[in-house]
């Protein structure tokens, strides 16, 4: 015999409302959760059976109960249904039609509250893992890209005004730093989100003689939580995740900015590949880079997100309450946005060239090696930095009247500023000598990049996953 649909309503007069049903029920957003709402209900029967809080004969029949949900539901069998409000309440149900009365003592010494954070923790846990693999996949690709475009030089720049020149080996791996550090974060948020919270019941643990460490075993977590009243109400790991994700959003929508302008036909730096560009439909010249652009775009999503799950939290009394249902729209929707972003990131990188051609054109009519005219003033002639910088000033106000850049400027003139100045200058000005006269720790030399290049592939190498 099947549980009542609504056997948990007795004390009231009235059943739900629509309007009431409409809002309460979350299975159209945590039925995700029904491989690990499975595999939290297994071990904790199978716990509850080697306790002898129920039989094993009962433990065994809830067991392969669960098991035939799996199945049902993998193979779309399973009808959800809103009346039973949330994943928990639809598959207690179905469970109690496969085997009857038993089933009604799955739910002893626990609570949907232990429950949903169990659930959650172990999707979040796969979660994490498989987000880690793509950023290391992403970083793949970016140190390749950096190897394979080290001799290309770029015009790097700050306040987006030509700066200094860099090469693009050095480009792709700021990327990567930028990206090593999501690995850590996430690796660090893996670690808080391994306490096992099954077992803490509503709020104040259990009156059965419960093995939470025979659980925390099963479910591969590391420790069972410590303080009942902290377990049901903590969402930090939510909050975590999506702090984490949304720096890693962020990140991603910094490259994408980057690759969208300089693949515009006015820039003209990089290029991507045609699979990963519209057209317009009108327009048939474009080559719009709607990918890079939505992926700056779903940023923003992400970082909504994490502010709508600090503001869910804010000022929440102990311990559970209804709100926290809501926190599982916010993962699964940073959750999906990432992995597509990522996803096409990864593709963006693999496909990316740059335009020599373009990038020497662009270095060509700057005064990006301003900086190299000042450095040689101080190394050679002995000038105070600053007085080199003033003196920079001025040939560099000279040359834009004259219509000439640095390397075009007479020994002659240079010498109306200084006698002393001599013909080694222009060596020292020489776009490619200014990059690997960078040769300071993490600075742009081709020798420094190449040790850092060194350096990533080996971490890669290292990572766990
Ligand atoms: N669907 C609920 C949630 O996601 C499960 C917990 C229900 N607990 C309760 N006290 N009503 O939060």
């Amino acid at each position: 015999m099947s549980i009542k649909k609504n056997k948990l309503r007795n004390r009231f007069k009235k059943p739900v409302s629509a309007a009431f049903e409409k809002i309460n029920s979350s299975i159209e957003f945590d039925k995700f959760l029904f491989n690990e709402d499975i595999e939290a209900s297994i071990a904790h029967a199978s716990m509850l059976g080697s306790q002898r809080i129920i039989s094993v004969s009962d433990s065994n029949k809830i067991i392969s109960g669960l098991k035939k949900i799996k199945s049902e539901i993998k193979n779309n069998k399973f009808k959800f249904d809103n009346q039973l409000e949330d994943i928990h309440m639809n598959i207690e149900y179905r469970l109690s039609e496969i085997i009857g009365d038993v089933a009604g003592k799955l739910h002893t010494a626990r609570s949907r509250n232990d429950q949903v954070i169990t659930d959650l923790k172990l999707w979040m846990k796969k979660d994490n893992v498989l987000i880690s693999k793509k950023i290391k996949k992403l970083k793949n690709s970016l140190v390749k890209s950096a190897n394979k475009n080290i001799e290309i030089l770029l015009p790097g720049l700050t306040h987006f005004q030509s700066a200094q020149p860099i090469s693009a080996g050095h480009y792709f791996m700021a990327y990567y730093e930028m990206f090593s550090r999501d690995t850590t974060r996430f690796g660090d948020s893996l670690k808080r989100l391994d306490e096992n919270p099954l077992g803490v019941g509503a709020l104040a643990g259990t009156n059965f003689s419960i093995n939470r460490n025979k659980t925390t075993k099963t479910l591969g977590f590391k420790k069972p939580t410590r303080n009942s009243l902290d377990t049901v109400s903590d969402r930090d790991f939510v909050i975590d995740f999506l702090s984490s994700a949304s720096l890693l959003s962020m990140h991603l929508s910094r490259i994408a900015e980057e690759v969208a302008l300089y693949s515009s036909d006015l820039i003209n730096l990089f290029k991507i590949g045609d699979q990963l560009m519209s057209s317009s439909s009108i327009m048939p010249q474009k080559r719009n880079p709607d990918g890079a652009e939505l992926i700056r775009a779903k940023a923003s999503i992400a970082i909504g997100n994490l502010s709508s799950m600090l503001n869910l939290m804010k000022s929440l009394p102990l311990t559970y309450s209804k709100d926290l249902q809501e926190d599982k729209i916010l993962v699964t929707s940073t959750s999906e946005t990432l992995h597509i972003c990522l996803d096409c990131m990864i593709e963006i990188i693999d496909t990316l060239e740059i335009n020599k051609k373009s990038a020497e054109k662009i270095i060509s009519k700057t005064y990006i090696n301003a900086t190299e005219l000042a450095d040689w003033l101080v190394i050679k002639l002995n000038y105070t930095f600053r007085d080199a910088h003033s003196l920079t000033g001025k040939i560099v106000n000279f040359a834009e009247k004259k219509k000439l850049f640095l390397k075009d400027i007479t020994l002659r003139d240079y010498k109306s500023f200084d006698q002393n100045i001599d013909k080694s200058l222009y060596d020292f000005l020489s776009i490619k000598k200014s990059v690997n006269n960078k040769q300071s720790y993490g600075g742009t030399a081709i020798s420094q990049i190449k040790k850092m290049i060194a350096i990533a592939r080996k971490e890669i190498k290292n990572e766990k996953y």
